[in-house]
This record gives C-alpha cells, structure tokens and sequence, in this order.
C-alpha cells in the first residue's frame, strides 16, 4: 500500500493490495427515521440496530472482513471434542508467529481475561497498566484487586506528534513497584495499541524496558495483544530500531520476553475468539483449569472451529505488511481530512479507529452531560454513522456512587479492517465536518436507565432539551432532499 507512488503525488491515495469479492447491502435512512431511530436507542449507539445504520464503525472487533483463504480454511475444520487437528493447526500458527508452544482457547478477549485474572489476582493486589481497558478492569475488579494507570504524560495529550503515546511511564512503575511492595502487585499489562486512548502504539523500546522490570522485581509481565497488528505497523514505520526488523522478528522478541500473551482473536487474526499463549508452560498450567469450567475442552476453548481454522490463517495474515497496514493507513486519511478542516482529532492517529476530540468539539458540555455520547447521537442523525463513545459514560461509577470524569472525551469511528472503501470513509469525513460546523446545535444528554455495571452498553438516555430535532430539521436545509 504505502509502496506504490501515484504519478501526480497530490492524488496520493492510501491503496489497497487486495480486492473485494463478497459484498453486503447497505442502506441509509432519511435523517427523520435516523432523529428517531436513535431517540428510540436512549441516545446510545449500541443499542441501534444494524438495520438501520449506513456506516457501522462502533467497532473493529468481529466485523473485519476475511480473506479467501480464511474463508476455504474454515471448510476443514475438525469438530472432534478432543484431540481436534483444528486445535493443532492453531497451535501451529501460534508457534510460527509468536514462536511459543503453550495454548489456551478461549471465546473471546475477555474471557481471556476473566482467566487471567481469576488465576493471578487476589483481593487487595493491584494490576499496573499503561491503561486500562473496560473489560479488563472489571475482571480485576471482581477478583478484589484493583487497576492502576502508568501511561506516560503524552498520552494524555489529545494532539501532538509524539509517535508512541501508549508508552508506560517507566519512572511511575519503577516507584509504584517500590511503593506497594512487588507482592502487591498481580501483574503488569502491557496493552498494545492502547485502545481508550485513542489507539495509541507503544514503543518495542518501551514494551522490553517494561518486562525488564517486571522480571528485575519478580512480577508477572502480561501483554495484551489484541491490537498488536496495528501497534507492530506503527513499530515498523515510526520506531527506527523496527524499520528493518521482520515483523514475525517482533513478535517472537515480545513472546521471548513476555511471561504472558493474550489476544482478542476478533481483533487480531481477522476472526473470533480469544488465545493465552506463554513460553514458560508454568503460566498455561495455572490457568488451565479455568478453560474447562467456563469456556469448552482446551481444544476449543468455546470457540466453533471453523472459526479456529480462519483465525490459524488470519495470524499468517497478520506477519503480511499489505494487510496489516490497510487499517492505519485509512485511519490516517480519515484523521488528516478532519485535522486539515480544523475538526479535534486525536493526533497522530492511531490504530483501531479515528477519533474526535469531543472534549474540544462541544467544549461547553460538562463530563456529566456525556459530550462523546453527545457527538456520537449527532453523526447518527447526520449520516445514519455509528461511532462510539470513549469518555465518562464508558467509566464505571466509584464504590460511593461518585462518578469519575474521564481525562479524555473520546468519540471512536473505528475502521474495521478491509472492510470499508475510500468513497465511505470521504463520506463520513463529510458527515463530520457538516456536524462540526453545527456544532453550536449541539447539547447534552441525561439519564433514563442508568445500570451499576458496564453502563455504555445498555444505558438509556435523552437528549437535554430539543437539540436533535433542531440538529435534523438544519440538516434538512442543507442537504435537500438527500438521504
Ligand atoms: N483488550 C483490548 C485492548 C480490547 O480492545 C478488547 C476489546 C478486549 C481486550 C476484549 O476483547 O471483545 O474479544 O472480549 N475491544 C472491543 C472494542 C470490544 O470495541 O474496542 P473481546
């Protein structure tokens, strides 16, 4: 993609190696439908249904698209319970890409997670992370431990060009290590492509200085590898000791000094499912016995085989620079058209999805009025678009019913890979930049249904006052009689 030069560079395009031969419908609803499809949704874009969305990109997780050979892999599945030569096919993926023979299947990421955390963590331990991620904090949360967040100050930061903001602060690990003693600590996560920061990578520099650490104070070092693809395209292009570096070279260094892997095979791998992989079969055998109990044999982890198999080959997939760099080269262009017209995106754009800076896009709207969400409902009613909200709504209340206010107001248009073309992202850069322009239609939400627990996924909203039909009645204006 990034090797092929146009003759006029001004038309410089981002350029897929691969074509599409398998396509679904869509449609869009005229924005009336669309004010009242999402008012029926309590203003949360989870609770839409796929029907009646143009542009789905709540998420890159289980919607990326599969290649021919994925799809003819599935054909040869094994359904044996036990002693399934699906399992050993998977087996041998892990072993070429990460060069490690311990497996565990499990359905999904957070599975993976829940596993792990019922194995390392005991009530009153912290777990260290560069940030956390929602699943992942509610597993040890749940186990009586807590989380902790090292990412280094730039993270924080919603624009500047620092090339890897997802870096753990190694200072602040070193002294919370010192601090809570290293019994304290369950283990240290590395999360890959840090994802509620905005996709941000972190440095192979940073990850191996990390396990250094780790293994200096006798802690467990853990990687979350979910959003490895992406990370490993940005260590290549952005990090100079990558650039000649093969990247199943990278992946092999990460599994050598890691003591613990997971993924998110609905993220990394093109498919579904969830895989715990270490070189010290130590770590396997602790967790081993949580795979049976909840999730399937340890041939299958609860994950259908076909599946198994279009994972195997969407991790050959995954060592292939044409393919791994399709998702963040058309982030790029989606964040650059927003950045150039002046709409708050978060800079440089990272993997997994674009993301506005809603913080900066409605500034007036406090925390408690949900300004992601606010954003989200909007581009709903401007292009029957679905992105998802990163702030305060997707935190968890504290313990006395307080609600922390998120340090960033994220608004996610995740690009799910090989999945979208060009002419759909200009579309939604369109859409955006129209909702940025009426951005003083825009107001704030309240509850109706709020739960206890993972809130943005089933919560109930409203609008404050009548700002969405003042958002769909404008757009009518503008646009005619365009869908
Ligand atoms: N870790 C990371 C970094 C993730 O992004 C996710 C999921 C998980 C773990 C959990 O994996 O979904 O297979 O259970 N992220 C999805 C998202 C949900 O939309 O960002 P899972």
């Amino acid at each position: 993609m990034s090797t092929v030069k146009f003759y006029q560079s001004e038309n410089q395009v981002p350029l897929e190696m691969h074509k599409v031969r398998i396509i679904q419908k869509l449609s869009l609803l005229p924005v009336e439908e669309r004010l009242k499809k999402i008012q029926e949704a309590g203003c949360n874009t989870f609770l839409l249904e796929n029907k009646d969305i143009y542009l789905d990109m709540l998420t890159d997780s289980g919607v990326n698209a599969m290649s021919d050979l994925q799809m003819a892999a599935s054909m040869q599945a094994d359904d044996s319970y036990a002693g399934s030569a699906t399992f050993n096919r998977v087996k041998a993926a892990i072993k070429e890409v990460f060069g490690t023979d311990n497996v565990l299947p499990a359905h999904q990421g957070r599975a993976c997670e829940n596993i792990l955390a019922s194995a390392l963590v005991k009530p009153g331990q912290t777990a260290l992370m560069n940030f956390h991620f929602t699943t992942t904090k509610a597993h040890v949360t749940r186990m009586g431990g807590s989380v902790e967040e090292l990412v280094a100050e730039k993270g924080l930061k919603p624009q500047s060009n620092d090339p890897f903001k997802g870096d753990f602060d190694l200072k602040k690990l070193k002294a919370t290590i010192k601090e809570k003693g290293a019994e304290n600590i369950a283990f240290v996560r590395v999360e890959a492509g840090t994802n509620l920061i905005g996709g941000q990578p972190v440095s192979l520099e940073n990850m191996l200085a990390v396990t250094d650490i780790c293994h200096d104070n006798g802690i467990v070092s853990v990687l979350d590898a979910s959003l490895l693809q992406d990370n490993i395209y940005f260590m290549k292009t952005r990090e100079a000791r990558c650039k000649h570096m093969d990247i199943k070279t990278i992946y092999h260094l990460l599994a050598d000094h890691f003591d613990i892997i997971y993924f998110s095979a609905r993220k990394l791998s093109f498919s579904k499912g969830g895989i715990i992989t270490s070189k010290d079969p130590k770590y396997t055998k602790m967790m081993m016995e949580y795979i049976p109990l909840y999730e399937g044999f340890l041939t299958y982890g609860g994950i259908d085989v076909r599946t198994m198999e279009s994972l195997a080959q969407g991790l050959y997939e995954s060592l292939d620079m044409e393919y791994i760099n399709q998702g963040p080269e058309f982030i790029n262009y989606l964040a650059k058209e927003l950045d150039d017209y002046g709409v708050p995106v978060v800079l440089p754009a990272g993997g997994l999805g674009c993301h506005l800076n809603a913080g900066a896009f409605v500034p007036n709207l406090p925390h408690n009025q949900y300004p992601a969400a606010a954003v989200a409902a909007a581009l709903y009613i401007a292009g029957g678009i679905r992105g998802m909200e990163r702030g305060t709504l997707s935190e968890q209340r504290n313990p006395d019913g307080t609600e922390p206010f998120s340090e960033l107001e994220l608004m996610r248009l995740a690009v799910p890979r090989r999945v979208y073309t060009l002419s759909q992202l200009k579309y939604v850069a369109d859409r955006v930049k129209w909702v940025w322009d009426n951005r003083e239609l825009i107001g704030g939400l309240e509850w109706v249904e709020e739960p206890s627990v993972l809130r943005f996924f089933f919560g109930r909203l409203k609008e404050i006052g009548y700002w969405q039909e003042q958002l769909a009645e404008k757009f009518r204006q503008d646009f005619g009689d365009s869908l």
